[in-house]
């Protein structure tokens, strides 16, 4: 399914397809010549393994070949067998497809997608997709459901600690990254597995936050913002795709002939196969879409759901509506096309030993280096008053407080499936091992657990805290708190953290706040107690490396925020490609309530799109990030003033490290279509890069700018770049930057 390009998709999809390819559909046609329509049909069944078991029932099952695939069985011996009793005791021995979900790691587990995103980083995150590839292929898996790409501004929802944020541009440069390092070159090598696009698609625009719930998005958003990363995975030939469990515009993602089959395979050329998510095609009874389980499977077959992932629709339904000649075979066939199709290429029949599974042994020298490197770019710098870091390695004892500074399982985040705590460095861990005697690390928890409301502990924090130069708090959210099913309402400190914090504040030494945490956190007050900010997400296997060289200047951070920080939750959403208003809020002077008197006449407060409590600004803007060292950006230029549709902008900027240190900088690049049919954000991030910066030095960054790159879905639905002004701005986040613009002519 790997190509090289976008390019090579659209050679394949005509005559042209490569001679592998042809072979690929050769063997496919062959296979399914030869299959009952009882197999075809096992071909698209997909069940949740039996515990390391292999009941003879579910022998019986894969001997007749009624399931093509299935998830989660970890016990080697039992994933051996089962492909055993495929390979040689099925009619046709056509190998199961055994997939996992390998989100952010298999065994060595990086930081949870929303932190590899504030890394800003495609190669970073194709090489721990690989690692985590080759991990998971050990264990007898050939398919992650990874990665997620939904495109979320809502904090509360649970799930966005698994994508990439809130930015088309930035998500699909990431998925595609992501795609590449679980497929490689070729899906075929026994260290690669299949990736999934999912959850496609608007599952992160979830009403309120809540996790599952009701999207509405009208196409030109959809087509805009929403669907760019899958699309970009499927430029990058993804193996498959997950349906989404919510409904979109009244219609489940799982039942939408609009997505599976008009966009995905219509317009994008898609040719692997879709999975449902799990029971998300009997879910359409709830969503009140289908009566009953064959109608279910009737119309998940028809909108174009190849798969069932755990619900029994297909398996006990679509043989007799096929008879019934209520559903035509042609569309069973073309399903079990797909799904055998990715199968030849996985090499599952040849190159690949399906029955190879062992368990994972520790993760190597080189996976950790890389865990770490991930974990150290993952993090932000939000606020480093009077430089109080980095701290000075010789010189500091350090107070080492917080529910999180010990905590090796809390840290490996939402999607930790078969990470090991053993194999997890804590921060205190690795904080003892750098300053290499005890004195100079005081420990103190303050909290047993995040969610703790017990302070009993408190006295010995403050106490610690007082005794050493510097107070290091680590706090935020378990795991648990984020992820599927997981929204919050309140996005605070949970349990006594904040009086923690605020009580160690209260002796007056320097203190930096660590957060560990699955999404932004409202929590300005508590970055009011801190002199420094170090935003960490959940970072997995070298959590307290990674921090430990951060806190003490071994690395300087680069991290850059994947999505907007609110100041409160009454906030959301918030995010920086907003729509200016007819009144916008920027660009004037605006008090807020409590700067006015009682009695104050309505106009004192200005008429603006905002809040009166707390106005317009988040907390911190999408792209935000600080370091150790300082930048100045200067003498923007552009390749032209005036721009075809079908040229490409050169945009180059000096970018000067000012500071002592060398660095590594997140250069971006964002545009506004000043007039168009629709109205258009007021910023859109087009292109960004990551440069070294020594200190002192001045690099020139050139940046590429396609201006078919700038339109948007007009009132047609017609991908349309309209000529007009155009603003540009180059910086360090969506909130500043040096401006220009161009004009874009027919
Ligand atoms: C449900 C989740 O929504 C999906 O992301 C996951 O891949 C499947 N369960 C399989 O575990």
């Amino acid at each position: 399914m790997k190509r090289s390009c976008s390019a090579a998709i659209a050679l394949c999809l005509c005559a042209s397809a490569s001679a592998a390819e042809r072979d690929v559909e050769r063997r496919a046609n062959e296979l399914l010549a030869r299959m009952t329509l009882t197999e075809k049909i096992g071909q698209l069944v997909q069940i949740n393994a039996s515990g390391g078991q292999v009941p003879d029932a579910l022998r019986q099952r894969v001997r007749e070949g009624r399931i093509g695939s299935m998830l989660n069985e970890i016990v080697p011996a039992a994933s051996q067998e089962l492909q055993r009793v495929a390979v040689e005791e099925s009619r046709l021995g056509i190998p199961l497809l055994m997939g996992r979900d390998v989100i952010h790691g298999y065994r060595t587990i990086f930081p949870i997608p929303l932190g590899q995103a504030a890394a800003w980083d495609p190669d970073l995150v194709a090489a721990a997709a690989a690692v985590a590839a080759e991990e998971a292929a050990g264990a007898g898996f050939q398919w992650t459901f990874a990665p997620m790409m939904d495109i979320a501004r809502d904090p509360r929802w649970g799930r966005i600690a698994e994508g990439f944020g809130e930015d088309p541009h930035l998500a699909s440069v990431l998925a595609a990254a992501m795609v590449r390092g679980f497929q490689g070159d070729r899906l075929s090598a026994p260290n690669r597995i299949a990736a999934c696009a999912k959850h496609y698609a608007g599952y992160g625009a979830a009403e309120g936050g809540r996790d599952y719930d009701t999207a509405w998005i009208p196409e030109g958003l959809l087509r805009d913002v929403y669907l760019p990363p899958f699309k970009a995975a499927v430029d990058a030939g993804v193996a498959t795709v997950m349906t989404s469990f919510n409904e979109i515009n009244g219609v489940p993602s799982t039942g939408s002939d609009f997505l599976l089959r008009r966009v995905l395979r219509g317009e994008w050329g898609f040719k692997g196969f879709v999975v449902s998510d799990w029971n998300s095609m009997s879910e359409m009874i709830a969503h009140g879409f289908a009566k009953d389980l064959p109608d279910v499977a009737a119309k998940s077959l028809t909108a174009g759901v190849d798969m069932e992932m755990q619900s029994a629709a297909y398996s006990d339904h679509l043989e007799a509506l096929v008879r019934a000649g209520k559903v035509p075979e042609k569309l069973v066939d073309e399903a079990a096309r797909n799904v055998l199709r990715v199968k030849l290429e996985l090499g599952l029949f040849d190159t690949r030993r399906p029955f190879a599974a062992a368990p994972p042994g520790k993760p190597g020298p080189e996976a950790l280096a890389l865990a770490k490197r991930a974990a150290v770019r993952s993090v932000v710098l939000l606020k480093n008053e009077g430089r109080l870091l980095p701290l000075a390695k010789e010189k500091a004892t350090v107070a080492v407080i917080g529910p999180l500074a010990d905590d090796p399982y809390e840290v490996l985040g939402t999607w930790n499936r078969d990470g090991q705590v053993d194999d997890t460095v804590t921060p205190l861990a690795a904080l003892r091992t750098l300053l290499g005697s005890a004195e100079r690390v005081r420990y103190a928890p303050g909290l047993k657990q995040a969610r703790s409301r017990e302070t009993a502990d408190f006295a010995a924090a403050v106490e610690a805290a007082r005794q050493s130069d510097v107070a290091l708090l680590f706090v935020g959210e378990e795991a648990i708190l984020s992820g599927e099913a997981h929204s919050r309402a309140y996005l605070d400190l949970p349990g006594a953290q904040q009086e923690l914090v605020e009580a160690v504040a209260a002796t007056g030494k320097p203190l930096v706040l660590v957060v560990l945490a699955g999404r932004p956190l409202t929590i300005p007050d508590v970055f009011g107690k801190a002199q420094a900010v170090l935003y960490a997400w959940h970072p997995g296997t070298m959590t307290g490396p990674a921090l430990a060289d951060l806190l003490f200047g071994l690395e300087s951070p680069s991290g850059k925020l994947p999505i907007t920080f609110p100041k409160t939750e009454g906030q959301i959403p918030v995010y920086y490609a907003h729509k200016n208003t007819g009144r916008p809020p920027t660009g004037r002077k605006l008090t807020l309530i409590d700067d006015i008197p009682p009695r104050a006449r309505q106009s004192s407060l200005g008429d603006a799109s905002r809040y009166l409590d707390i106005g317009f600004e988040p907390l911190y803007p999408f792209g935000y990030g600080l370091s150790y060292t300082e930048y100045r950006y200067a003498n923007l230029r552009l390749s032209a003033e005036r721009v075809g549709k079908a040229d490409t902008l050169r945009v180059l900027v000096d970018v000067t490290n000012t500071g002592s240190r060398d660095g590594l900088e997140i250069v971006q690049l964002y545009v506004r279509d000043l007039v168009a049919s629709l109205t258009r954000p007021v910023k859109e991030l087009k292109a960004f890069q990551r440069v070294r910066i020594s200190a002192g030095e001045t690099k020139v960054v050139e940046l590429e700018l396609p201006v078919a790159s700038l339109g948007f879905h007009d009132a047609a639905m017609r991908y349309v770049v309209e000529p007009g002004a155009f603003h540009l701005w180059v910086g360090g986040d969506s909130a500043s930057g040096l401006e220009s613009g161009f004009e874009v002519v027919e």
